[in-house]
């Protein structure tokens, strides 16, 4: 299974690809049994239907429960302290309004829970994961840093080696922190004439593998930043297909592509 995690303009996503993860079974489970809970939400019969809040007005899942949940008149017992925008400084409405305050909700029972999502935040994972291409999308709120941080720690144990390039971003290094995993790095071509570093290419790739079991070790996983900062693009097909010959996994740090795949030539 591989791991892409990127940034889109307001919400951070992590995917996975290839095999079936062994919580996809949980999550089969959830979606036959979402039928059932669509028809009764909760015992507390104030909760519009899930299903019918996403479907309003065909808007996407997440905007269309917090259309209908912003479209209440109800007095907040809830952070975020600004009680929907009645209690919001009027230095910062004066700035810009208070429509924003009004959206700007915490984990509301009809907006779902990011840690178990049944509703809203469920179905739009599911479109993203359907238009991603990807077996499983979720949503991050702690930028691609904590996608990344998940991604490390999930595939490398304390000790265990990783390889990737040396200009990788920060959050890299502080999942290497995190997990104990231990840097191989790659260093990418520099290109002198843009005065910039470039991708890492499938030989080096190969190469770094065979260093370390000429070591008696194997990585647990290789991490590519593609496109980097200045949008130089690794060859991701072949690199994939060379790790997965190995058995590794792949992470790619693409918080700078997510519209890449939307263009029909990448
Ligand atoms: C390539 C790359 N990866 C990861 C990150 C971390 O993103 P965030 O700040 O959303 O955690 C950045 C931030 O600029 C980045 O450029």
């Amino acid at each position: 299974m591989d791991f892409c995690i990127f940034e889109t303009k307001n919400k951070y996503l992590l995917h996975l690809s290839g095999k079936k993860a062994p919580w996809s079974q949980k999550r089969n489970e959830m979606e036959k049994g979402r039928g059932e809970k669509n028809r009764s939400v909760t015992e507390d019969k104030s909760l519009i239907s899930r299903s019918r809040i996403s479907q309003q007005n065909s808007l996407p899942p997440l905007i269309g429960a917090l259309k209908a949940s912003a479209e209440k008149n109800a007095a907040s017992f809830h952070f975020p302290g600004h009680n929907r925008g009645r209690a919001a400084p009027s230095s910062l409405t004066q700035l810009i309004g208070v429509r924003p305050f009004i959206h700007d909700l915490p984990e509301l029972p009809e907006l779902d829970n990011l840690f178990s999502p049944e509703g809203p935040i469920l179905e739009a994972q599911m479109q993203a994961a359907k238009l991603f291409g990807s077996s499983e999308t979720w949503f991050l709120v702690g930028g691609t840093t904590c996608g990344i941080q998940a991604a490390i720690m999930a595939t490398c144990s304390p000790g265990e080696h990783i390889i990737l390039p040396r200009n990788s971003h920060i959050s890299a290094i502080s999942a290497m922190v995190l997990s104990g995993a231990i840097p191989k790095y790659i260093l990418p071509e520099y290109d002198c004439k843009w005065d910039i570093a470039g991708g890492v290419t499938p030989s080096q790739v190969g190469k770094a593998i065979k260093e370390l079991q000429m070591d008696g070790k194997k990585p647990a996983a290789v991490f590519i930043t593609s496109p980097t900062y200045h949008g130089i693009c690794s060859d991701l097909s072949d690199i994939s297909q060379l790790c997965h010959a190995y058995g590794i996994p792949v992470i790619v740090d693409e918080a700078h592509g997510a519209h890449l795949g939307f263009h029909p030539w990448v």
